[in-house]
This record gives structure tokens, sequence and C-alpha cells, in this order.
């Protein structure tokens, strides 16, 4: 095979610069800020907490310039230009379109929200306000998966047909207790599910059918799940999802003229061999980014994007999030253990 593509990413310096505002300082939120400050132009210029306290601490901690006490005040500063919504699933729905109805483009954790009822509210406010609003699914951002999409629109590999992904690590109550909690939207299907079925969707297109199963913990919560999408014309995806154990993290996407293998897991900055017939070579990312620092790349799409006056992420249109959140509802629905009369 001829040279792989290039990676076609906004690039992290030079490009037009938001100021960012934080809602939710939390262990993501602190890996976000630190790596945008570290890597990247942009600017987060305030935190919002529910406490005044932990947003103090948080600003401090992390080197942003001022802290407020409430979201309400965070999307009400003026020198705001975009939102970034950090908080645990449960809140995204509702802090999504609080920042836009101020007139904020916003960035939300993924997933979008609980479902697709969710997703579908936060755009429709963006809509209203005619802002930007996006789901920071960040893996599509980074320089690999640009090139993972080139090779698919190419047809380098052939017809697609098959893609497999696992994607899980193992989560202690003790140290993520979001994640054991009904209420906040806890269990491994939105957690990780959400990066699997992107995944299946990004590799095989639209789902036409799912089957799924699942179990469920103590506390009401998934715990793991696998599942079989079907697409147009027989394509298929495989998933497994599990927060009580680690899984490899790895996936392939598998065509009639060839295959492309993850050698690390897929959700990070990662190494990945493609093949084309008997050849094969490994395409690594040289950006110096290792695991969650390359959560910078999306700040500078989204501000790119806002600076060509888009109000959809060109990368991962916010369609695409609320197609994904359906098939997160469809494996709910299936893997739902029986009620008792
Ligand atoms: N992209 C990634 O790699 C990645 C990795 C981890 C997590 N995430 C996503 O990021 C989101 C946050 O995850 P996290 O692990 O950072 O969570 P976390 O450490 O528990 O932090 C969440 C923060 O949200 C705030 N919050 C607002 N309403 C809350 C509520 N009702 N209950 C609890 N906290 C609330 C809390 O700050 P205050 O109480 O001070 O307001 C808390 O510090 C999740 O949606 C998750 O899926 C993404």
């Amino acid at each position: 095979m001829h040279a792989l593509p290039h990676a076609d990413v906004t690039p992290l310096r030079g490009g037009p610069t938001l100021r960012w505002g934080v809602i939710g300082p939390g262990g993501i939120a602190g890996d976000w800020v630190d790596t945008v400050l570290r890597n990247t132009g942009q600017r987060v210029v305030a935190v919002g907490s529910r406490s005044l306290e932990r947003a103090e601490r948080f600003a401090a901690e992390h080197g942003v310039e001022r802290a407020v006490g409430s979201p309400e005040a965070l999307v009400a500063d003026p020198e705001v230009d975009a939102v970034y919504v950090a908080t645990p699933h449960s809140e995204h729905r509702r802090l999504g379109v609080l920042a836009a109805d101020a007139g904020k483009h916003v960035l939300i954790e993924k997933p979008i929200g609980l479902t697709a009822d969710d997703a579908i509210a936060v755009r429709d406010a963006a809509r209203r306000a005619g802002v930007l609003a996006a789901e920071a699914m960040w893996t599509r951002y980074l320089p690999g998966f640009s090139v993972v999409a080139q090779l698919l629109q190419n047809g380098d590999i052939g017809d697609v047909r098959l893609a497999t992904a696992d994607i899980g690590w193992q989560v202690p109550r003790t140290a993520a207790p979001r994640l054991w909690d009904p209420a906040l939207g806890g269990g491994a299907l939105l957690d990780m599910g959400v990066y699997a079925f992107w995944f299946a969707r990004f590799a095989i297109g639209a789902a036409h059918r799912i089957e799924a199963v699942g179990s469920f913990a103590a506390e009401g919560v998934d715990d793991q799940l696998a599942a079989v999408v079907t697409g147009a014309d027989h394509r298929m995806a495989a998933v497994t999802v599990s927060m009580a154990a680690g899984n490899t993290g790895l996936g392939s996407i598998v065509g009639t003229g060839g295959a492309i293998r993850f050698l690390d897991p897929l959700v990070f900055p990662a190494r990945f061999a493609v093949r084309t017939g008997s050849d094969e070579q490994v395409w690594e990312d040289t950006s110096g980014l290792v695991l969650r620092e390359g959560l910078a790349w999306q700040s500078t799409a989204i501000a790119q994007a806002v600076a060509d006056g888009l109000t959809d992420s060109p990368v991962h249109p916010i369609e695409n999030a609320i197609e994904v959140m359906r098939m997160l509802d469809s494996v709910r629905d299936l893997i739902a253990p029986p009620t008792r009369e």
C-alpha cells in the first residue's frame, strides 16, 4: 500500500482561541484543564462548582483565573465564550441547556446525557440560541482517528464487514462512587459503552439491529455487557463493555481488502496496524501527547469550528451523538433485568 494518510486535525497552537469556563471541578476537569493549558493556546478563565470553596481550590491547583460558586454564575460570566461541562452524566442535560440558554457554546463530557431525549434537548437549546453544542467524544478528535476515518473513506481496507471493540476498566466502588450510583447515571453502559457503540457506528455505520446481554451489580447499575450491532448490508460489530473487570481496550475494523487492528487501547492516543493485502504498516501518534493529554485536541477543534461560524462540530456532529444515545437506549432496554410482579 502507499503511505498512510496524514492526520488532518486542528493544530494545538496558533489558531483561534476561546475563553473557556468549566463546570464540575472533579477528576476529568482537572486533567482537561491541565492539558489544555499546557498543550494548547486556549484560555481557561473560570471554574464553577456547587461550592465556592471547591471552585477556589480547583482554580488555585490548576491555574484557572477565577472561581464561582454555582453553574448559574459561571454561565452568566460575560468573559466566558464556551463552557466545558464535566459533571456526572445525570447533570449533562440540565447544564448543557443552561449554558446554551445563556448564549455560551458548550462542550459536554461523554455521554452527552442519559438518553437520546437528553441529547435532543441540548441540541434544540443550542439551535434556539445559535451556539455550538458538542459531546466531548475526545477519541474521535485524536490524530489517529483522523487517519482511520480517511482510510475508511478512501476504501483502503475494502468494504467494511466487521468491527470489534472491547472497552472496560475495573472500577473500585470507593474510587469512583458515581459509577455505582443509579441516581448519577452510573453503570458501564453509559460510561464505557458510549465509546464502544460510538466506535461500532463509526466503523459500520448506522445500526439496523442490536442484540445484547448484560449483568447488574447489587446497587442496581449494569456492570458488564456484550452486544452485536448489525448495520446495512450485514455489516457487524461485536462489543464488550465492563466495569467489573479490565478488558483489553482493543478494537479492530475488518474489510474485504484489509484490516485496522489497534495495538493499544483505542480510547487513548493509540498505535494501530493497517493491513492491505499482505502489506502491514503501523501508525503511531507522534504528537507527544499521551493518555488523557489527548483531551487537548477537541478544545482546539471546537475553537476552530466556532471561529468558522459553525454551530455543530464537523468532527463529531451532534446528530452522531444522538444516534449513539439511541443505541444506548436500545441496549438498556435489552439488558434490563425482568421486573418482578
Ligand atoms: N473523556 C474522558 O476520558 C473521561 C474520563 C473520566 C470521566 N469522563 C466524564 O466526565 C464526567 C465527570 O466524571 P469525573 O470522573 O470527572 O467525575 P467526578 O470526579 O465525580 O467529578 C464530577 C464533578 O461534578 C460536580 N457535580 C455537579 N453535580 C454533581 C452531582 N449531582 N453529584 C456529584 N458531583 C456533581 C462535582 O463538583 P462540585 O460538587 O464541586 O460541583 C464533582 O467534582 C462524566 O460524565 C464522565 O463520563 C470523561
